[in-house]
């Protein structure tokens, strides 16, 4: 520990998220019929005192009389005061016990609600320096005592200048008196906090900002209580990703970047350097030869279902973890299917499009109920499991064909093959994903084999369905009505044309791809995605990845985690295991877990370890990526 360097903390604003004699105005003048004007009067006058634009003594004098407070008023405040000390702050305890001597908090607040706040995280109540109230006889907080240099106009100056710590000083605080006690050339670093409040003309003036704690000791070298400062997290999130998910990135403290639609390969060649997390959706793709160009990039997250436009492997060899959102719209593409099928089974389209045109055709011909009839579902995935629930619930028969072995829900008959299907059943809807062999699974062979009038629906991917088969089919009649929601071809934007032999048909339903297009399926994969990210981020928890071994952690409880990710050859476990015994580290749980390419390896160990452990696990051989979690 160095005992050279002396590190002052301000309080409001800083130390805690707000001004405290805001929150006191809040409090005493609770039931005062001129409340939010005297507290916008407050909020005023602590504004300019801050930025430095208003004499400070005179702004004080003014605050107290017009905040008609009493002292008890104060217990309430602290109470308040306590539940808003900063987050980082509140994060960075240990460090602030450890550095207990070192620290001076130094504020034109009151030490009578500062002192208890902060001798909570073990500043020393004689490192405290503020002010104190005057009291009237009757309890009244009346003003200050006006010998302590902190209630004058440059008063942190004053201070420092009399408690001349024998060594480097470096202020962190959010106003324009503490970047004074640098101009003055008491202090060798101010740091511009900006967690709570960013006030233009400090950010203007300091040299250096911390928009955490966190990133004041990261840049200082200081024991820190996460790994990695979160604003140092950089977010780019492209095609219009939901705002839910800008917050919740936000939120923990991560930089984000947002860009309305995809980029080109080149632009996100540009664009990739330095990030941290990419999001992205259907349209942009995520080559080898952007991730050559990608530094920092720890994961990117797919806010959809399919991950074709990415390559997993690509990403898997430099040990970039993929996320997606598998079940985040699967009820929306159900209830979509649900309702084709219905619409499809009475030729809703036609005629309504025939009402429009000023047509009354009145006839039950063609038009069929859907209880009792035979549903094959092609694909028993989420979607199409889901959909075997509901539909059953409708009173239908349900079949289903899958390449691999399924749970089969309810009634649902399984069919051994795909042929079986076609020939059973009314009505037929694609379920699968969209591997390359699943080209052309239903071409002219296949609805050759389907039953005469069969109800046809494709909501998976485009180039499952051989468009001109389809198209004959409904020409002559064997397919009665279709519902396509996805297509070979897609426009790139909605400002471009679709073109399409299905164009114009009768009894077909088409849709641009918005199967899984509702509120709520956008809302659920805003919440899923981020949250597998920072679950990841945070713990090392790959659960749910779609290219890494998927390794669903405990807690991390008092201990480090070491998280190495290694190209799977033999004997790398071995190689780590040796570097932690050659440094006598205490190995209080391990886990592993590889698939072909990848070997994942989580080490908790011990708090207490020696730094040259992290230089020699990034030196073991075949090391793609390291990191360690506090
Ligand atoms: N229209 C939309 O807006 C929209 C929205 C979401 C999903 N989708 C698409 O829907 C499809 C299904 O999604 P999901 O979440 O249910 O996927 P999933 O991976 O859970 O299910 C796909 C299932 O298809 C099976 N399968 C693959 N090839 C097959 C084949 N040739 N024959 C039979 N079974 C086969 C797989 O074994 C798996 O069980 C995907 O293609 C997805 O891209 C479309």
């Amino acid at each position: 520990m160095s005992k050279d360097k002396y590190f002052i903390i301000d309080f409001d604003s800083t130390f805690t998220q707000v001004e405290a004699l805001d929150e006191l105005g809040a409090i005493s003048l609770q039931n005062h019929p001129e409340r939010s004007q005297l507290l916008d009067q407050i909020k005023e006058i602590t504004d300019s005192a801050m930025a430095g634009q208003s004499s400070f003594s005179k702004g004080l004098t003014e605050r107290l009389a017009l905040l008609q407070a009493h002292q008890n008023h104060l217990p309430q405040l602290i109470s308040r005061l306590r539940e808003k000390v900063s987050e980082s702050i509140r994060r960075n305890r240990d460090f602030l016990h450890q550095y207990a001597d070192q620290i001076y908090i130094i504020s034109s607040g009151f030490k009578e609600f500062i002192t208890p706040i902060v001798t909570e995280y073990g500043i020393k109540e004689e490192n405290v320096y503020a002010n104190t109230f005057k009291v009237d006889a009757q309890g009244n907080l009346v003003g200050f005592d006006e010998a302590n240099p902190l209630c004058l106009d440059k008063g942190k100056i004053r201070l420092l200048e009399q408690l001349a710590l024998p060594g480097d000083v470096y202020v962190l605080g959010d106003g324009y008196t503490d970047y004074e006690i640098k101009e003055a050339g008491l202090a060798n670093k101010f740091y511009a906090f900006t967690e709570n409040v960013v006030r233009d003309n400090v950010v203007a003036k300091a040299e250096h900002i911390a928009p955490t704690l966190d990133e004041f000791l990261y840049q200082n070298k200081l024991p820190m209580a996460i790994s990695y400062p979160k604003n140092r997290i950089s977010v780019l999130l492209l095609e219009n990703i939901h705002p839910q998910a800008v917050e919740l990135y936000r939120r923990e403290g991560y930089q984000v970047e947002t860009i309305s639609g995809a980029l080109s390969e080149e632009e996100l060649c540009e664009k990739i350097k330095n990030v941290s997390i990419l999001g992205i959706r259907s349209k942009t793709q995520v080559t080898r030869r952007v991730l050559e160009h990608a530094n920092r990039l720890m994961c990117v997250g797919a806010f959809c279902i399919g991950t074709n436009q990415i390559d997993l492997n690509a990403c898997l060899e430099a040990g970039i973890t993929v996320f997606n959102a598998p079940y985040s719209n699967t009820r929306s593409v159900v209830e979509l299917a649900l309702g084709e099928i219905i619409m499809l089974s009475r030729n809703v389209l036609d005629k309504s499009n025939k009402m429009h045109q000023g047509k009354w055709d009145k006839s039950a011909k063609g038009s069929f109920e859907v209880r009792d009839k035979k549903l094959g579902i092609v694909g028993y995935g989420n979607i199409g499991a889901q959909l075997s629930v509901l539909a059953e619930a409708m009173g239908m028969e349900v079949y289903y064909y899958d390449v691999v072995e399924k749970l089969q829900l309810g009634n649902a008959r399984k069919c051994h093959s795909l042929r079986e299907l076609l020939e059973k059943v009314d009505i037929v809807t694609l379920h699968v994903d969209g591997r390359p062999e699943n080209k052309n699974l239903i071409g002219a062979e296949e609805f050759a084999a389907m039953k005469d009038g069969v109800i046809f629906l494709n909501l998976s991917r485009g180039h499952v369905v051989d468009i001109e088969a389809l198209v004959q089919s409904i020409k002559s009649g064997k397919v009665s009505g279709a519902g396509v929601d996805v297509f070979p071809e897609e426009p790139a934007t909605n400002s471009d044309p679709f073109e399409s032999e299905l164009c114009g048909l009768p009894n077909v339903i088409l849709t641009p791809h918005v199967g899984g297009s509702t509120s709520e399926a956008q809302e659920n994969i805003a919440n899923f995605v981020p949250n597998r990210i920072m679950d990841y981020i945070n713990s090392g928890n790959t659960y749910g990845s779609v290219n890494f071994p998927n390794l669903q952690l405990p807690e991390l409880k008092n201990a480090h985690r070491l998280i190495h990710i290694h190209a799977n050859v033999p004997g790398v476990l071995a190689s780590i295991n040796q570097v932690l015994a050659q440094n006598q580290v205490n190995i209080l749980g391990q886990y592993l877990k590889t698939n072909e390419r990848v070997g994942y390896v989580i080490t908790d160990i011990d708090k207490a370890y020696d730094k040259q452990v992290v230089n020699d696990m990034k030196q073991v051989p075949h090391t793609i990526k390291f990191r360690i979690l506090y």
